[in-house]
């Protein structure tokens, strides 16, 4: 397919997209971020120069922010073992990260998470996982993790003061920015989920109280940082299944946020453990994900069950746009549109409806240049495909865009 929309002219609000721009207490470059999006390249639960290196070709290729994916708060907060853990055994190492990216001038994020009852982590103090109600992990079956336990009051104390330490560590790290995951069925989001939240004291029912550990979060997380730090949380416009989440209690979550002094909300949707590709869109790479599991039991059950269970959604650019402008004229405070961002026209339209930035994960790992390439008119829209085989490859050796192998033939199963 030609690329035509490389040709447009750039509209009042495609430059400003490209215009230098505040958030929070941060000047970026652009309005343009590069989204969390799992690098699977920290061997050991450490960074390594393949993640410096990542987020490096990023930041040269003119993002005004990168985010490092899913930093674990602790070992507690891990869904498998060799997730980034933020303790300060790697704060030399994401130093390096954050040097790295600022001398191509672009700023960093770090996405501090929790997983809360989803987790396959044999090596988390037991018992283990740990969520809001008790229920399945079906997610650890065959690790010998079956069952969620239901967090205890210290249990509760023991999140809030990590999510703080671990912000504390990432400001030494040099981080501008730090996203708290809220979202797609991680702790946070599991409290906030009327299907998952089913406690009967102080931090369950209403949405009240399903707010009260997220925004303990916020405010000691911010108490740890103080006011030099950007400070966003990405939330759910919606679970995704029946029951969860909708966007009329995101809207109320968006208020209370914007109260507690968040400096921008990342707008996604899904639960991981629930409805994996409702926050991605796009093919169903099965037969990658049964290549690279390890567990024969596991591999057995994604390739019998993981046609049934594994919903598609087909792929549609601004796939979230619809429930974002719900938030977008309930809310004051910036907000960052998300999902199916392929093309200068997905730019242009963002700043058109009154979005503060954007943020891009697939059409970035495809083509990290891919802004730049924008600005020079070289390119009107990322060459991704949507066939999200990248998530098998940060299972393999790192997350990256398979439309440069050889024989890449990506499996379009069920894609749009
Ligand atoms: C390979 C891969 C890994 C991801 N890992 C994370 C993650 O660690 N944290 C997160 O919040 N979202 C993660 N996501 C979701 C993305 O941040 C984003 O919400 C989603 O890809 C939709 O944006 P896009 O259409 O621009 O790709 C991941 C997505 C992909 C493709």
């Amino acid at each position: 397919m030609s690329d035509t929309s490389s040709f447009r002219p750039l509209s009042a609000f495609e430059a400003r997209a490209y215009a230098p721009a505040t958030l929070g207490p941060l000047q970026l470059r652009n309005r343009i971020i590069k989204t969390a999006t799992y690098e699977g390249m920290t061997p050991g639960g450490k960074p390594s120069q393949q993640l410096i290196d990542h987020h490096t070709q990023l930041a040269a290729g003119g993002v005004g922010m990168t985010t490092v994916a899913y930093g674990a708060v602790s070992a507690r907060g891990r869904t498998f073992a060799e997730q980034l853990t933020v303790v300060p055994e790697v704060v030399p190492g994401l130093r390096r990260l954050t040097d790295a990216v600022h001398a191509h001038g672009a700023r960093v994020s770090l996405q501090l998470g929790h997983c809360g009852g989803f987790s396959k982590d044999r090596t988390a103090p037991r018992p283990h996982p740990r969520g809001p109600s008790p229920g399945w992990n079906t997610y650890g079956l065959m690790q010998g993790l079956p069952r969620v336990h239901a967090m205890s009051l210290a249990d509760i104390q023991q999140v809030i003061d990590d999510f703080a330490t671990a912000a504390r560590l990432a400001v030494d790290a040099g981080f501008d920015a730090l996203e708290l995951h809220l979202g797609h069925g991680y702790l946070l989001s599991q409290w906030l989920s009327p299907a998952v939240n089913r406690r009967t004291d102080a931090w369950g029912g209403d949405l009240d109280r399903r707010l009260r550990l997220p925004l303990a979060v916020v405010e000691a997380v911010r108490r740890a940082v103080g006011q030099d730090i950007a400070l966003v949380a990405k939330t759910n416009l919606s679970d995704g299944f029946k029951g969860g989440l909708e966007v009329s209690e995101a809207i109320e979550i968006g208020r209370a946020l914007e109260r507690a002094g968040v400096d921008a909300i990342l707008m996604s949707g899904g639960f991981v453990s629930k409805t994996p590709l409702y926050l991605l869109r796009g093919a169903r790479p099965l037969r990658g994900m049964i290549a690279v599991e390890k567990h024969p039991l596991q591999k057995l059950a994604i390739a019998t069950a993981g046609p049934f269970v594994m919903r598609t959604y087909p792929f549609e650019e601004l796939f979230f746009l619809d429930q974002a402008r719900k938030l977008r004229a309930a809310l004051q405070l910036p907000l960052v549109l998300l999902g199916g961002i392929v093309s200068r026209q997905n730019l242009d339209q963002a700043m058109r409806e009154g979005f503060d930035f954007v943020a891009l994960g697939r059409a970035l790992i495809a083509q990290p240049t891919l802004i730049q390439d924008f600005v020079a008119g070289t390119a009107g829209r990322s060459r991704c495909t949507h066939c999200n085989e990248c998530m098998v490859e940060m299972d393999r050796n790192g997350v990256r865009c398979v439309l440069d192998d050889a024989e890449a033939s990506p499996e379009l199963e069920n894609s749009d």
